[in-house]
């Protein structure tokens, strides 16, 4: 008897899971590594909350930051200020939320995304309102990049 009531709650409990929508705190982990002396690199991770992904740091010295970039398959033309991880794949500098949004969703096989440098008005680079244009970058496995997402320039 109280098998089978346990048996049935657990079930319930999964019936109510499965029938959850993709609201914002099902979305994965983003774990992020950066300088303690960085900001922007707090300013991109309440960028990231906002969005409404749970997120994790660690603060890193510049010189095992880099050597972890580089083990992670990015090439020097391609990093940014901090390096992110979120399913596997990795997130370096100031990637919009939507776009990593869309890369989960789309579950390409690649390193992940980046956006080379730190463009000015790029989430957590100062107003949207000033941005200067750039491109999100996916990483292929082989290294390679390729556009994934362009941002004109405002106004
Ligand atoms: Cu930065
Ligand atoms: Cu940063």
């Amino acid at each position: 008897m109280h098998t089978l009531s346990r048996r049935h709650l657990l079930g319930l409990a999964g019936a109510l899971l499965a029938a959850r929508p993709l609201a914002a705190e099902t979305l994965p982990k983003v774990h992020v590594i950066k300088d303690a002396n960085c900001p922007c690199c707090e300013d991109w991770i309440g960028h990231i909350r906002d969005a409404g992904f749970p997120v994790s740091f660690e603060n890193m010295d510049a010189g095992a930051l880099a050597d972890l970039k580089a083990s992670l398959g990015l090439q020097p033309t391609q990093v940014s200020c901090h390096t992110a991880q979120v399913e596997g794949y990795v997130i370096e500098g100031h990637v919009p939320a939507d776009d990593i949004k869309r890369l989960l969703a789309e579950r390409l096989d690649a390193i992940g995304l980046a956006v080379p440098g730190m463009p000015y008005g790029s989430p957590g680079m100062g107003p949207e309102t000033e941005r200067e244009a750039f491109d999100v970058l996916l990483i292929a496995k082989d290294g390679t990049a390729s556009t994934f997402s362009s941002y004109p320039a405002a106004g």
